[in-house]
């Protein structure tokens, strides 16, 4: 069974003693409640073991926001997958827009990356979306499923069914522009259609799928409640506690 998933990236946003203020208001929010989905959040790099250690006992579980395309070694400021999971991270995002685009973030890295992360034990939040322009041409779908048959499509099954996909249309992050309901529930649908054309109906089906891009918590819940739809992939609203959990509520 696909799981539902809320997970905050928080970017490069917060000082470490911020970051660990915010995961502690997290952790007492939702101390009393039982999620109907799965919590994670993305921090930088150096956030990593102190809120690991800090939510520990919580639901909440912790993401980097990357990692190295390279095992170990002569690689001056990267961080390796083997050392995110060491810091109790379980997830790390791959993919980003932000890291494609001002990063230069090619397919064949991001093989690497998936592949590492998958080795070391991470559940990779593998994101795919396009950009204004391929929207207006209305190209997204060819445009997407490339982005996926060009990398985590060539996994084995087995190893496919380990990640979770996140869809981000560019021109809907930090915009304040979210896709419409319609156009997020279509893109997923296709996403998972094109999965269990690759992989069958059974993997597609328990392939978790999320939607990201001013997704917050007014309309959070309009979009959850879409049958593709599995979750959220949340910058700006996983900043604060009260917005973040009003998302997780929104399930
Ligand atoms: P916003 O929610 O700020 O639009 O960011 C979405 C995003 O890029 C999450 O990875």
């Amino acid at each position: 069974m696909r799981k539902n998933i809320v997970a905050g990236n928080w970017k490069m946003n917060k000082t470490l003693q911020e970051g660990v203020a915010l995961a502690a208001e997290l952790k007492d929010v939702l101390a009393g409640k039982t999620p109907n989905c799965d919590v994670v959040i993305g921090t930088p790099f150096i956030h990593l073991a102190t809120v690991a250690n800090q939510v520990e006992g919580s639901v909440i579980k912790v993401a980097a926001q990357n990692c190295a395309n390279k095992e170990s070694g002569a690689y001056t400021g990267e961080v390796s997958a083997a050392m995110v999971k060491s810091t109790g991270a379980t997830y790390v995002i791959l993919g980003h827009s932000e890291r494609r685009e001002y990063y230069g973030e090619t397919s064949a890295i991001l093989n690497d990356k998936v592949a590492l992360a998958l080795s070391n034990g991470l559940t990779p939040i593998y994101c795919c979306g396009e950009a204004l322009d391929v929207r207006n041409a209305n190209t997204q779908n060819e445009f997407v499923k490339n982005q996926l048959e060009e990398t985590i499509f060539n996994l084995s099954a087995e190893d496919f069914q380990k990640l979770v996909i996140a869809y981000e249309p560019i021109w809907a992050i930090g915009t304040g522009v979210t896709a419409s309901t319609e156009q997020a529930q279509e893109m997923l649908a296709f996403i998972r259609s094109i999965i269990a054309d690759k992989f069958g109906k059974e993997i597609a089906e328990n392939t978790s799928i999320l939607y990201g891009g001013s997704c917050n918590a007014k309309n959070a819940s309009e979009l959850f409640a879409q049958p593709d739809i599995d979750g959220g992939l949340i910058g700006g609203a996983s900043l604060k506690a009260a917005d973040f959990v009003a998302i997780i509520d929104a399930f």
